[in-house]
Parts: C-alpha cells; sequence; structure tokens
C-alpha cells in the first residue's frame, strides 16, 4: 500500500513513522555517543572524518547538518573551518538539546541556529544554503522524496548535498557476518549499556530494510541533483553519497 513505509522489519502507516523514530531516538539519546563508540569499535569517527573531506568545506560555506543528533558532524565541520554558519536540524528535540549543549561547551556558539522539525517539513529559504550533511540519518526518514525536494530547494545553484548511511556487503560472507552482528550483538550492547535492546534491533533493522546505494543514488537523479556519485567506505558497511544542485 502506498500510505505504508518501512519500519525497520516492519510496514507501519506513513502518518505513524515519524514518531515511532523519535520515540526510538528519546530513549536511546542519552546513551547514543557512547553507543556509536562501542558499535563501531570508535569507526565512526573515521567515516565522519571522510564525510567532511568529501565535503569540500570552504570559510564561506552556509552549512544545513540535517538529523544532526548530538552533534558529531557539526563539530567536526566547525573544527575544520570556525567561520562557516551553521544550522543544525533534527526531527528529535532530546537530540538536538544535546547537540546544542555540546556546541556551547565546546565554544561554538555565533553563527550557529538550531531547527527541531523533521527534514520533510522544514521549509528555509530557497537558494540559501551551499552544504547540507546528513550522517546516518537518511534512513530512518519517513518519506525520502520529499525531504531530498526540500534539500534541493534550499541549495544554492552549485551547492552540494552530502549524504552517509550505512550500507549491507554485497559479498555474501561479510553479508552474513554484518548482519549477525548487527541483529543479535547490537541489541544486546543495547540492551546492557542503553537499557533498551528495542530500539537497537528497529537500528539494525532498519539498515537491513535500506536502499543499495545505486537506489540512493537513482533517488538524487529524481529530485533534479547532478554529478552524484558515490564512495563506499573500506569494509563495504558505510557508502558517502554527494549530489550538486546546478
Ligand atoms: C543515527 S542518528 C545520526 C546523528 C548524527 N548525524 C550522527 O551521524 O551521529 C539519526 C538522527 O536522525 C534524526 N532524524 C530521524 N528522522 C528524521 C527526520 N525525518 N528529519 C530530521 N531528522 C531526523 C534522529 O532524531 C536522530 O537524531
Amino acid at each position: 500500500m502506498d500510505d505504508e513505509v518501512n519500519f525497520g522489519s516492519i510496514k507501519v502507516p506513513k502518518n505513524s513513522k515519524t514518531k515511532l523514530v523519535s520515540d526510538v531516538f528519546s530513549s536511546v539519546a542519552g546513551k547514543y555517543d557512547i553507543m556509536n563508540d562501542l558499535m563501531s569499535f570508535g569507526a565512526h569517527r573515521l567515516w565522519k572524518k571522510r564525510m567532511c573531506q568529501i565535503s569540500r568545506l570552504t570559510a564561506n560555506d552556509v552549512v544545513l547538518d540535517i538529523a544532526c543528533g548530538t552533534g558529531d558532524i557539526a563539530i567536526s565541520l566547525l573544527r575544520e573551518m570556525k567561520s562557516i554558519k551553521l544550522t543544525c536540524l533534527d526531527e528529535n528535540s532530546k537530540m538536538i538539546a544535546l547537540c546544542k549543549e555540546r556546541l556551547i561547551n565546546q565554544g561554538f556558539i555565533s553563527g550557529i541556529s538550531y531547527v527541531t522539525n523533521p527534514m520533510e517539513k522544514a521549509s528555509f529559504q530557497e537558494n540559501s544554503f551551499s552544504l547540507a550533511t546528513l550522517s546516518f540519518g537518511f534512513r530512518n526518514f519517513t518519506d525520502h522524496n520529499k525531504a531530498l525536494e526540500n534539500i534541493y530547494k534550499l541549495l544554492s545553484p552549485g551547492g552540494r548535498l552530502v549524504i552517509m548511511e550505512f550500507t549491507t556487503p554485497q559479498n555474501s560472507i561479510s553479508k552474513k557476518i554484518f548482519e549477525s552482528y548487527t541483529h543479535k550483538i547490537i541489541p544486546r550492547l543495547g540492551k546492557i549499556i542503553a537499557k533498551d535492546d528495542q530500539s537497537y534491533t528497529y537500528l539494525a533493522e532498519s539498515i537491513s530494510s535500506y536502499y543499495s546505494p545505486e537506489e540512493v543514488s537513482e533517488l538524487f537523479y529524481d529530485n533534479k541533483f547532478s554529478n552524484v556519485r558515490h564512495e563506499v567506505l573500506p569494509g563495504d558497511i558505510v557508502t558517502i553519497h554527494i549530489g550538486f544542485k546546478s
């Protein structure tokens, strides 16, 4: 049915997904950072570094960090170029509050604003950002096309969108190892550390039901982006996509 969307391994009515995803992130917010380090053995820091390199930040960039979470990408970008103007957007008020607190604690105060809204509903002035970044958030979205349409509008001509997401490995042995790690070990870690195995079961299932890198490229093209390309990072479990507004 058209009005049903994936929520992990199950289908749910489209109008209920954003709230269900929000409940997941409200539940894990306080343990989000430590879980990222544990689940990825710290590798998420290297992936995020690579994403920032691919973003090719310049001093005058006006950046929207979408699904900013607790602010990892925002902090990396600001450390690289303090002069940028940055808007952090997230659908979840707990995550964005943690992001704001972290940025302020690290002395990043001026030129930064915060928006609590799903990307599908967010409306910004057209052509007002030169870069949009979106790390590990896209697979949780309810309406990927609507979000991309909104992002395209807010980018200025020549502006770029960089999305990083998990990928299920192509190789059958790697796929088996990855799936048993994400479906069995991660929920157990979630139970011990965050006292919540269900949210981490959702996170694992949301990777399995997510698009392939080629399908994401198609979505970029369908939403008018040009010069679309992607890089699968070593390990075959993370892909970074980039596309430009003509
Ligand atoms: C896995 S976290 C990623 C956080 C951060 N970007 C990172 O890489 O660590 C996903 C984030 O996406 C946010 N999110 C989920 N659906 C969203 C939507 N439709 N619009 C904006 N943010 C959303 C969640 O609230 C959560 O903070």
